[in-house]
């Protein structure tokens, strides 16, 4: 029998973290973290439950079947949340193989291993089995100011090679349900923001170049807009919709927060001004910098998210303006983390790049 068990793909990362910090607070069942710890992934966002007897993690790759096997084989789990990916979209313009490699090729070793493990369960078991896929708007394209927001009906038109790589695993998700009715549940969420977020993103990159007085590096005209959604809100759809999801549907996720990145930037700045006086720039606002814009950069993305709320119930609970002085607090509080992981490799990926993207200050 499966003792209620769930395989986390990509624990390590940002949202998978949170994710499990969140489900061992509020779920009963085991958790087992499959992560290869790349770059993005730091077991130390999982130091508070390491100990606890319900909480395993295995180092491996998800392209690898043998470990992928081996994983379900030992732990049995009744669902996967598969969060692994390369999630960064200006390091898969540098370098998409990766993306390719994990997303794709990472996205279809699993579908494979589980459905062999699925096939081979019993009836009931196979009943209640879920795969969940955790995906992202940018797989939609790009929005014009006046369009209406994405629903689970907008055709897909990714322009990244992250985009294409996580729209190519969508595919294969749907594939593997329609073809062998493997019980898939995919989400599409807009951009997250919170604890434990790496500082290539734009809003912890932007609060700790602030507070070292850094030039904040805003791409292009700074009027490219994201729809942002705090990390805890994504985590609870995630966990509604694998309680309550139906089967091969598909469901977006976004926090009805649309944002120009000016606007963001700005209000990180304002914040700063208020909780750090003695940062060494002050106003932080004189930081901001107008660079080289990102190569094929989307215009705007927003999430129409009234499929979940309509059929599961779910409604975000943070306003923009609560999430970001919750993430700003905890940046500040966090000086350990933010140091360990902005040492060595990090430094390295933001002077390669930025080197090109020489830029004019606003002040
Ligand atoms: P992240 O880059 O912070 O974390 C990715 C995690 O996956 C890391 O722990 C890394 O070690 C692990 N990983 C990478 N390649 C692996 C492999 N081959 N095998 C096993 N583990 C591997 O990413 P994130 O921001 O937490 O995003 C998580 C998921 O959510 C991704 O699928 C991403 O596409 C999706 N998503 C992210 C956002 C966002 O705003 N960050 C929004 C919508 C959807
Ligand atoms: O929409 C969901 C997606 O959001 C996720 O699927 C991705 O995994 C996640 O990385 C994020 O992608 P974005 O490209 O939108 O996020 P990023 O934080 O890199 O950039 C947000 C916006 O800020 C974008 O318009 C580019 C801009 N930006 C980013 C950086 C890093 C800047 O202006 N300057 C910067 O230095």
């Amino acid at each position: 029998m499966m003792k209620n068990t769930i395989l986390v793909t990509g624990g390590a990362g940002f949202i998978g973290s949170n994710f499990i910090l969140q489900w061992m607070e509020r779920e009963a069942g085991p958790v087992v973290n499959l992560d290869k710890l790349t770059y993005a992934g730091n077991l130390r966002n999982l130091e508070r439950v390491s100990a606890d007897p319900r909480y395993t993690f295995v180092h491996g790759d998800i392209a690898n079947r043998k470990i992928v096997g081996e994983c379900l084989r030992d732990h049995r789990p009744r669902a996967i949340v598969h969060f692994a990916a390369e999630s960064h979209v200006d390091r898969s313009i540098l370098g998409p193989d990766d993306f390719i490699r994990t997303n794709v090729g990472g996205t279809f070793a699993l579908l494979e291993e589980a459905r062999a493990y699925w096939t081979a369960l019993t009836a009931g078991e196979r009943e209640s089995f879920r795969f969940l896929h955790v995906s992202t708007d940018e797989v939609y394209g790009s929005l014009g100011p006046g369009d209406p927001a994405f629903s689970e009906k907008t055709a897909y038109a990714p322009n990244s090679p992250y985009s294409a790589s996580k729209a190519a695993s969508d595919h294969l998700v749907r594939a593997y349900h329609h073809t062998y009715q493997l019980p898939t549940l995919t989400t599409n969420c807009s951009n997250n923001y919170g604890p434990y977020q790496f500082p290539e993103k734009l809003i912890p990159l932007m609060i700790l170049n602030a507070r070292a007085g850094k030039t904040l590096p805003v791409y292009g005209d700074g009027q490219n807009v994201r729809d942002w959604i705090y990390v805890g809100d994504h985590c609870e759809a995630v966990r509604t919709v694998l309680a309550q999801g139906r089967a091969g549907e598909t469901y977006n996720i976004g926090g009805w927060n649309e944002k120009t990145n000016v606007e963001i930037v700005e209000t990180i700045c304002e914040l700063l001004d208020e909780f750090c006086p003695k940062d060494p720039v002050i106003p932080h606002r004189n930081l901001i910098t107008f660079v080289k814009d990102r190569p094929g950069h989307d215009r705007r993305y927003a999430i129409d998210a009234h499929k979940i709320e309509r059929e599961l119930k779910w409604h975000p609970r943070e306003t923009f303006e609560s999430g970001i002085r919750k993430t700003i607090f905890w940046y500040l509080e966090n000086d350990e983390w933010t140091k360990e992981v902005t040492s060595g490799a990090y430094r390295q990926w933001v002077e390669k790049q930025y080197a090109s993207r020489s830029g004019v200050t606003r002040a």
